[in-house]
């Protein structure tokens, strides 16, 4: 690894007196139609109208997404204003704030500049906390600075180390205290997702099951609270979790189950599993998968990635249950060695399953750690987030996510989390119906389910594994990956770390 990839430190900075703000780049939240109200009015006049001809011209309008760079010239501390629009302030939520603080920090990263006052100080009637808008600001500026080039050697595409962000914050005191409040949580989930997307986004050729494991060995030595238990090829033949086995049988490189623990003294309640798919590639195996485009499937960890990342914020969150973070990984390779179509395997369960796709690798690996969170490790509740099918990303695109499970508590619980963190969810169903499309003649189950409701036929297969706990399933396949253009950074979005961190800090 070459370079050390983007951080950054925020703080909260008293007062509302714009002038004197010190900085490379002062960036404005301005609400469409409100371009010369308040802030806005008085930030015009310092800047002898250059908003009102902006205005005029219909340059910029503070429509959502959009931003303008201007030229201070001397008439204020900081050389660049940044203005940024948050849309009509009647439908600005929380996710609004946090990308908009991502623009900011983005548009900051690209002028190779490393010091961004970030001032949204006309948010009356919104209905923030400001612990909300401290925590989410922090978050975007993490997020919107975050650029993955630890293999590239040219010195053009210099930027800064780490990013500076100020919060300008002319509130009360208490409110003060919110805000500083906020910003500590978020630093702790916006480290924690860029971490994960860092990770998801390094290439096959150094991640593989075996390296993924002492990574995560690696990360619970560095932070107090998480241990981690890795079971090797040999620990999974002894314990017969043929999934897992079947699928990483075809590579060099052995499966593991890495099972991370976060145990508070004086824990309260059953267990909790967050459980990530971690195909460190998938090349589809021995039903091999198109050349075009196979390049993303290094990304196939990127459910697992999330939950290394999650756990890692959830340590330093202390909620006050035991937490376990459960990885299955393996590589989906062709060989000699591979698993077939037609194989019957048995899982940890023991019940069979005839494979029908070695592409439906996913659940094969994630069938026998759903039924280790629920028997060995007594969980009462497990979440699993896996880019398990191109079904998903048809049925839903790249914006939500699909939520399946048995439990209607558990479902709301991941929408309200949805909701507060921008990660967004759409329930789908995978009931019994679903699990009809899965049955085999010559097995208890068989891995794909026909041509139809792909996701809902995969969240099904999974379904099966869950015994009494209560179990949801998050297909992140569309959301996982940002392709060229999509954004600045286009790669791992990481998605699932704040979310799954909202989740259980709520329960
Ligand atoms: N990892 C893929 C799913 C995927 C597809 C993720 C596109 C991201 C983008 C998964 O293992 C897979 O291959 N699923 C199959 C399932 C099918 C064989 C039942 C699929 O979606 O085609
Ligand atoms: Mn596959
Ligand atoms: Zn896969």
């Amino acid at each position: 690894m070459t370079k050390q990839l983007i951080d950054a430190v925020v703080k909260v900075q008293a007062g509302d007196d714009l002038l004197a703000v010190r900085a490379d780049v002062l960036a404005v939240g301005a609400f469409e139609d409100e371009l010369l109200k308040d802030s806005m009015r008085s930030l015009d006049h310092l800047l002898s109208g250059s908003i009102a001809a902006l205005k005029k011209l219909g340059d910029f309008e503070g429509k959502k997404g959009s931003s303008c760079l201007l030229y201070t010239e001397g008439k204020m501390k900081a050389a660049r204003l940044l203005l940024i629009g948050l849309g009509k302030r009647n439908d600005f939520k929380l996710d609004g704030l946090r990308k908009a603080a991502a623009l900011a920090a983005g548009k900051t990263v690209d002028l190779k500049a490393d010091t961004v006052a970030l001032a949204f100080v006309d948010l009356y009637g919104c209905g923030f906390t400001s612990e909300e808008v401290g925590q989410a600001v922090t978050e975007g500026a993490y997020f919107g600075a975050f650029r993955y080039d630890e293999y590239v050697t040219d010195k053009e595409a210099k930027r800064p180390a780490k990013l500076n962000v100020a919060i300008l914050w002319d509130g009360g005191v208490a409110a003060f205290r919110g805000v500083n409040n906020g910003v500590a949580v978020g630093t702790v989930t916006g480290r924690a997702q860029n971490y994960a997307r860092a990770f998801s986004n390094r290439p096959a050729n150094v991640i593989n099951p075996v390296t993924l494991a002492a990574e995560a060995q690696k990360v619970c030595r560095g932070v107090k609270g998480l241990t981690c238990k890795v079971l090797d090829e040999r620990a999974l033949a002894a314990k017969k979790m043929g999934g897992i086995l079947a699928v990483g049988q075809g590579s060099a490189t052995p499966p593991r189950l890495i099972v991370l623990q976060y145990k508070p003294a004086g824990a309260k309640g059953k267990p909790v599993a967050l459980i990530g798919k971690a195909i460190t590639f998938d090349s589809g195996g021995i039903s091999i998968k198109p050349g075009e485009g196979m390049q993303d499937m290094k990304f196939d960890k990127s459910g697992g990635v999330a939950v290394l990342g999650a756990m890692q914020a959830i340590a330093r969150l202390k909620p006050r249950m035991t937490v376990y973070g459960i990885i299955p990984s393996a590589e989906n390779m062709p060989s000699s060695k591979s698993y077939r179509p037609g194989d019957i395997v048995t899982t940890y369960s023991g019940r069979t399953v005839e494979i029908h796709s070695t592409d439906a690798e996913g659940r094969m690996i994630l069938c026998d750690a759903i039924t280790y969170a629920a028997q060995d490790l007594g969980c009462g509740t497990i979440v699993d987030t896996a880019t398990l099918t191109g079904a998903c990303v048809v049925a839903l695109g790249k914006k939500r996510a699909g939520l399946m499970g048995n439990d209607d508590k558990l479902i709301e619980r991941l929408k309200a989390a949805s909701e507060a963190t921008g990660e967004r969810l759409w329930h789908l169903p995978c009931d019994d119906e679903f699990v009809e499309q899965m049955k085999s003649k010559i097995a208890d189950l068989k891995n794909t389910g026909g041509r139809w409701g792909g996701a809902c036929t995969g969240g099904a297969f999974l379904s099966q594994f869950a015994g009494k706990a209560a179990w949801a399933h998050l297909d992140i396949a569309g959301v996982g990956v940002w392709g060229a253009g999509e954004t600045d950074a286009p790669g791992s979005t990481g998605f699932g770390v704040r979310l799954l961190t909202e989740f259980i800090m709520n329960l």
